[in-house]
């Protein structure tokens, strides 16, 4: 199903942080969202989620701190039967296990709460939790930031093989534009909460319009990173 939203904003502290802002992604679509720090690009993703939600649409979230999707007082079990719950989905050990072997965290122990595990343990349990089920759209909002590089390239392409047999779009929010590049078939940039371009991977990097997109793709070394 296409997902079109219209009209999301966000006002904090009396400023606009996001302004009104429409989106349309095709079914299966991956779109980047690249911008620098500040941009808005975690607001649209949030705004984004919360609106799908409230349309009763079921939408995987993965945000940027893994202490947002993560209550240190519940253990890390807890989380995913929620998690399983809330995705509609039954309970699947196997698939689990399969998952968490995939991302390399099959030693965790899910008895434990989120502090007995590492910083990036934690993240790709989040991730994990985002594979459960078959959403409309899975929001991945710097899914990588706290992970070395092999695993960061190995967790990006189980996400690959994940929405390749999925009819799940994909809004992939990065300020590393290398790694949307490689992602993405479709990029938006934001700038000061509104998105300035919004244009096919190949375009944007060929002939950036404007000057959000053009700082973004004047640093050019982020071609030789594995991921
Ligand atoms: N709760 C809040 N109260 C006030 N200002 C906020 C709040 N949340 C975000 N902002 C401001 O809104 C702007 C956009 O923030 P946001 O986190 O969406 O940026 P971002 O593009 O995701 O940045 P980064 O790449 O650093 O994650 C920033 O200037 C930020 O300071
Ligand atoms: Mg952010």
């Amino acid at each position: 199903m296409t997902i079109n939203i219209t009209d999301l904003s966000a006002i904090r502290s009396g400023r606009t942080i996001l302004h009104p802002t429409s989106l349309t992604l095709a079914p299966g679509e991956r779109v980047g969202l690249v911008g620098a720090s500040g941009s808005g690009k975690s607001t649209l993703g949030h705004a984004l989620v919360d609106a799908l939600r409230a349309q009763g649409r079921m939408v995987a979230h993965v945000p940027q701190s893994p202490d947002e999707a993560l209550d240190p007082l519940r253990s890390m079990g807890f989380h995913w039967r929620e998690a399983e719950r809330a995705l509609g989905a039954s309970p699947d050990p196997a698939e689990r296990d399969a998952i968490f072997a995939a991302l390399r965290i099959d030693g965790g122990d899910l008895r434990k709460r989120p502090w007995n595990w590492s910083r990036g343990m934690q993240q790709r349990f989040v991730i994990a939790m985002a594979l459960i089920g078959k959403p409309l759209l899975i929001v991945l909002d710097e899914p990588t930031s706290a992970l070395d590089p092999v695993v960061a390239a190995n967790t990006m392409e189980l996400l690959d093989t994940y929405l390749s047999n999925r009819r799940t779009a994909c809004l992939l929010i990065t300020h590393d534009l290398g790694l949307a590049a490689r992602r993405v078939e479709r990029l938006m940039v934001m700038d000061g909460g509104r998105i300035v371009e919004d244009t096919p991977t190949v375009r944007l990097l060929d002939a950036p319009r404007t000057q959000a997109a053009r700082a973004l793709c004047a640093h050019r070394n982020w071609l030789a990173l594995p991921c």
